[in-house]
């Protein structure tokens, strides 16, 4: 699944920028380093911007796993 195309002149999708979240990415300047989004015709640079902040809030609203605890 490719999701839907957020730059279309680097052809980033939201995918793509969830995935750079994922991988911590936390920053809109880190994102251009990492993707190429939004440094062409800048079109997309609202866009992608509210793509990764939604993205990183979503991973930062699940909740941390419980810890392992062994038995023994
Ligand atoms: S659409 Fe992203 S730089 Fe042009």
């Amino acid at each position: 699944m490719r999701g839907m195309y957020i730059c279309l002149c680097n052809a980033v999708t939201d995918h793509d920028i969830r995935r750079q979240a994922a991988d911590g990415v936390r920053g809109f300047a880190e994102l251009q380093a990492r993707t190429g989004c939004s440094d062409c015709c800048g079109c997309c640079e609202s866009e992608a911007r509210a793509c990764l902040q939604q993205a990183v809030e979503q991973l930062e609203a699940v909740p941390a796993l419980p810890a392992f605890v062994a038995v023994a």
